[in-house]
C-alpha cells in the first residue's frame, strides 16, 4: 500500500523532530523543510539514529513564495502538512516584532497558497500556544478550548492568534478542500529516549527545564526562580509540562484524523488544548528533577519576570476523546530523558 506522504515544515527544531520519529513510526513518509534559523543539520543524523532512514528534506524559507512552490512542485503527492517552522522566543519578538510577523504570518501564507491552489487538497496541522489563553479567570481552570482568547502579551503571542483567525477564514472560503486542526501546547520538555534528539537552546536558556538542565550540569551558577509570592500553593507559578513524545504522538492523531476526513467539514478548523491536565509549580518541578535525577540543582528565589502569567493548566479532555491521545509518560521519566540529554550535548556520558 501507498504510504501517505507528510510535509513537516520545522521538521529539525525540537517539537519537529520528534514529531517526524512518531510520523515514521506509525509508516508515513515524511518530508522534512527547515531553514535551520533555529537548528542544526545534525538533527537530521539524530533522526537517522533512531529511525534508521534518511527522510526526504529540503533546506529552504517557507516563508519564500518561490521556495515553497519549488518544494510542491518536487512533492505534489503530499497529503498533509504538520506547520511547526516558526520563531518561538517570546522575549525577542517583544525587541523585533517585525521579524516575528514577517516570520509567522509570511510562513503560514505561503504554505496556504500552495496547499489551497487549484487541484489541491489536504489537512493541514497547525503549531498553536497555551498562550492565546493567558491568564484564565481562576473559575476557567484548568482551561479548556471553550475558554475566552485573551489579548496577547507579546507580539510572538499575537502571531499565533492571528495565524489561527487566518486559518479559520482560509479553511473556511476553502469548502472542505483544506481541512485544519490547530494544537495549543502547554509546555514541552524533555527530549527523545535515545538522546539523539532533543531541546537546544540557543544562548543562554529563557525556558525553565533547559536552564534547569544547564545549571545542573555547571553551565550555569544558579537557577533564579522568578517569584514567590503569586497566589499559589508555594508561591511560584504554576504550569502544565508536557512530554515532547507524548506531544509529537498527538500529532500523528491529529493526521490520522485529517487524512480519514473525520473533521473540517464545512470549512471548520478544530482546537485541542495539548497539555496533561495536571499543573506543576517552578519549585515543585526543581524537586522533582533533582528526586528523578539525583543531581542537585542549587537555585535562589529572584523577582518576578515581566509577563509571566501565574497558573495555568490545560484541560486536555478533547484531546482525549476526541483524538484517543493522552499524555502518560510518568514525569520521573520525563525529567531522566532531559538530563540524558543535557549529559549527552555535553559530551558526559
Ligand atoms: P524550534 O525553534 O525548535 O523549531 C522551529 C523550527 O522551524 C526550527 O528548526 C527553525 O529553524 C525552523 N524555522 C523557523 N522559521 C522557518 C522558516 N521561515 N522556514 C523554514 N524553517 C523555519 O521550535 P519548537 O519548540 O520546536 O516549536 C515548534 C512550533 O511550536 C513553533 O511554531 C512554536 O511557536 C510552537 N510552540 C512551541 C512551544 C514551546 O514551548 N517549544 C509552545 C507552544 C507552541
Ligand atoms: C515556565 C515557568 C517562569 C525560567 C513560554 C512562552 C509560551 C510557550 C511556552 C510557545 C514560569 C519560570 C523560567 C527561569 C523561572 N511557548 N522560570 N526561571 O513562560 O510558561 O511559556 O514557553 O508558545 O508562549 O511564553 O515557559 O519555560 O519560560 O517558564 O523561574 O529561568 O518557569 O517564570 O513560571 P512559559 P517558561
Amino acid at each position: 500500500m501507498k504510504r501517505e506522504k507528510i510535509l513537516v515544515t520545522g521538521g529539525a527544531g525540537y517539537i519537529g523532530a520528534h514529531t517526524v520519529v512518531e510520523l515514521d513510526l506509525a509508516g508515513f513518509e515524511v518530508v522534512i523543510v527547515d531553514n535551520f534559523s533555529n537548528s542544526t543539520p545534525d538533527v537530521l543524523d539524530g533522526l537517522e539514529g533512531i529511525t534508521g532512514k534518511r527522510h526526504h528534506f529540503m533546506e529552504l524559507d517557507c516563508s519564500d513564495r518561490e521556495d515553497m512552490k519549488m518544494l510542491f512542485a518536487k512533492h505534489p503527492d503530499i497529503s498533509a502538512a504538520i506547520h511547526f517552522a516558526a520563531y518561538k522566543a517570546v522575549g525577542e519578538s517583544v525587541e523585533k516584532p517585525l521579524d516575528y510577523y514577517r516570520n509567522n504570518l509570511d510562513s503560514l501564507l505561503c504554505l496556504l497558497y500552495e496547499m489551497t491552489k487549484e487541484g489541491r487538497s489536504g489537512g493541514l496541522v497547525f503549531s498553536s500556544s497555551c498562550t492565546v489563553y493567558g491568564q484564565p479567570a481562576s473559575e476557567n481552570l484548568p482551561v479548556s478550548e471553550m475558554a475566552p482568547l485573551q489579548p496577547a502579551t507579546s507580539p510572538y503571542g499575537r502571531t499565533k492568534q492571528i495565524c489561527e483567525d487566518i486559518l479559520t477564514d482560509v479553511a473556511k472560503a476553502s469548502g472542505d478542500k483544506l481541512r485544519a486542526i490547530a494544537l495549543r501546547y502547554f509546555n514541552p520538555i524533555g527530549a527523545h529516549p535515545s538522546a539523539l534528539i532533543g531541546e537546544l537552546p540557543r544562548g543562554v536558556p529563557q525556558n525553565l527545564l533547559p536552564f534547569v538542565t544547564q545549571t545542573a550540569i555547571g553551565l550555569r551558577k544558579e537557577l533564579s526562580v522568578f517569584g514567590n509570592d503569586y497566589n499559589t500553593p508555594d508561591g511560584s507559578c504554576i504550569r502544565d509540562y508536557i512530554y515532547v513524545c507524548d506531544l509529537a504522538k498527538a500529532h500523528v492523531r491529529a493526521v490520522e484524523r485529517l487524512l480519514e476526513k473525520r473533521t473540517g467539514k464545512g470549512g471548520e478548523v478544530e482546537y485541542f488544548n495539548l497539555g496533561t491536565g495536571v499543573g506543576l509549580s517552578v519549585l515543585e518541578v526543581v524537586n522533582k528533577f533533582m528526586d528523578a535525577t539525583g543531581v542537585d540543582v542549587p537555585y535562589k528565589i529572584v523577582g518576578r519576570r515581566a509577563g509571566d502569567v501565574e497558573k495555568v493548566w490545560a484541560d486536555p479532555s478533547k484531546a482525549n476523546e476526541v483524538l484517543g491521545w493522552k499524555a502518560d509518560t510518568p514525569l520521573e521519566d520525563v525529567f531522566k530523558s532531559a538530563w540524558l540529554w543535557e549529559k549527552r550535548v555535553r559530551r558526559k556520558l
